[in-house]
Parts: structure tokens; C-alpha cells; sequence
């Protein structure tokens, strides 16, 4: 059972004074009032609508790369349209505010960086990049090519997004940074994730089994929810901004 969204903040904002080095790990719930769409939540979940094996899989994209291409570009053009909010920019106030602040973020938006979070680690890529998909290939976009997909200008592979697919390895930086960060977490808040895809979802477990203070900013609950030591089940916004 959950406290009072207030007591819980006021427990939170303890652990932050306290803290030595903080880690939050975002989902697209951070996201969500920014009116980007989450891809859990079952009403207007992406993948309430969509199947994720035809649209975020490398057989998806070789089976058909120009769908794929177009739903990424549809998303691409919502975010245009989207700006952080009270949450993202929360988290950039408070990079300044504790002894070692690291942010991992699952989203592949930007928006923390728009806001103004420094060092940001992107866990799952970024949807405004585009890489060549014959890796180790580093061919780039040559400005002009609207193709769908564009073609690698290098190798004449198809371009895709420079985001991670279900079935694909997470990018070796932004492994071993956000390995590096947990070592020394000693407070871990997860906010706007549904704690259920992996590897992400094992770095609460993993910085607990050390001790760390684990805090959960979700309006719903989740696997982490009845492991965490704080609870705060409110959008992030307005207990983010209350931080
Ligand atoms: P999910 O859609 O799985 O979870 C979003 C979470 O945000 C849910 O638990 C919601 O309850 C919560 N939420 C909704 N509105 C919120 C708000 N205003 N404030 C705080 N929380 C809110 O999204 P992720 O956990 O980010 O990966 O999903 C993880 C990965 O699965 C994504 O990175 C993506 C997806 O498939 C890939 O595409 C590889």
C-alpha cells in the first residue's frame, strides 16, 4: 500500500538531501504530458494499436522498410510538435541540486535534453537520428534525400532510425555509462516507466541489492511498485515540481 502523495514527496525530497549520487531512469510517462503517446497504457498505448513486431523489429524493417520508415516519420512529426513540460524540466533543476545526478532515459524523444538535462543517457537511441542499417557501416543522411527509407550514401543500404529494436543489444556507451552510474547509486527513482522491458527494468533491483533508496513516480502501479521504498503514485509533473 502506497502513502499520501505529500508524505511520499516529503520522503523523497529527504532522500534527495541525503544522497550522494542519484540515478532516475525515465519512460515515456515523463513524456505523456508533453502529449506523446506511452506504449503500454491500454487506452492510447502505441502498442495498443500497433504490433510491435511489425513496426520495431530489424525483421520488421527487412521485411518492410518503407512502413516502418513512415511510422517512425509520424512519430517524428508529433514530437515536433511536443515541448518538455513541468516533469522534464524538473529533472533538469535538479541535476544541479544533488552531490552526482546521473539521467538515464529509455525515451527516445530528446525532450530531457530540450529541457536542458546535461550528460543525458539515451538507453534506447534517439528517433531524430538516423543510422545505416549495415552496421558497422557509418554512412550518414545526405541532406536531400527523401526517399523512404533514404539509402546510405556509403554502402547503398537502407537508413533507419537510430533507435533499439526488440531483439537488439542496447548501445555499448550507454551501457557501460549507466553501469558505471549504478555502481555508486545510492537513490534510484524510476518515473513514467512501466518497469517491464529489460535491461532497464533490472537496474532498481540491481542498485537495491547495494543498499540504494528506491523511489517510483508512476499513477499506476508496476512490477517495481511494491519493492520500492518510496511510492509516489501521481503524473510526474506536479510531485516532480513540488521536488
Ligand atoms: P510504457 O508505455 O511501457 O510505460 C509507461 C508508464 O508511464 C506506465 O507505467 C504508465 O502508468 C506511466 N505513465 C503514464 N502517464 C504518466 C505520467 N503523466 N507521469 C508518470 N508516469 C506516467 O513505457 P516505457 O516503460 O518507457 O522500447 O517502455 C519501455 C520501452 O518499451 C520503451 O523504451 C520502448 C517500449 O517498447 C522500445 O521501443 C525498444
Amino acid at each position: 500500500m502506497t502513502g499520501h502523495p505529500a508524505t511520499e514527496v516529503k520522503k523523497l525530497a529527504e532522500a534527495l538531501n541525503t544522497s550522494v549520487h542519484t540515478v532516475v531512469l525515465t519512460g515515456a510517462g515523463i513524456s505523456a504530458e508533453s502529449g506523446l503517446a506511452t506504449f503500454r497504457d491500454p487506452q492510447d498505448g502505441l502498442w495498443a494499436k500497433y504490433r510491435p513486431e511489425d513496426l520495431a523489429t530489424p525483421e520488421a524493417f527487412t521485411r518492410d522498410p518503407k512502413m516502418v520508415w513512415q511510422w517512425y516519420e509520424w512519430r517524428r512529426a508529433k514530437l515536433r510538435q511536443a515541448k518538455p513540460n513541468p516533469g522534464h524540466d524538473a529533472l533538469t533543476a535538479l541535476q544541479d541540486r544533488v552531490l552526482a545526478f546521473t539521467l538515464i532515459t529509455q525515451n527516445v524523444d530528446g525532450l530531457h535534453q530540450q529541457a536542458g538535462s546535461r550528460d543525458v543517457i539515451e538507453f534506447h537511441g534517439n528517433i531524430t537520428r538516423t543510422v545505416c542499417s549495415n552496421a558497422p557501416c557509418t554512412g550518414k543522411w545526405q541532406h536531400g534525400d527523401e526517399r523512404e527509407p533514404p539509402i546510405c550514401p556509403v554502402c547503398n543500404a537502407d537508413l533507419r532510425p537510430d533507435v533499439v529494436w526488440f531483439g537488439e543489444g542496447i548501445p555499448e556507451g550507454a551501457m557501460s555509462a549507466s553501469l558505471t552510474a549504478l555502481a555508486t547509486c545510492d537513490l534510484f527513482i524510476s518515473v513514467g516507466t512501466s518497469s517491464m522491458v529489460y535491461p532497464a527494468a533490472g537496474m532498481a533491483q540491481q542498485v537495491a541489492a547495494n543498499g540504494a533508496v528506491i523511489a517510483e513516480v508512476n499513477p499506476n502501479a508496476t512490477p517495481l511498485s511494491s519493492h520500492a521504498d518510496i511510492v509516489i503514485a501521481q503524473p510526474a509533473g506536479k510531485p516532480c515540481r513540488r521536488l
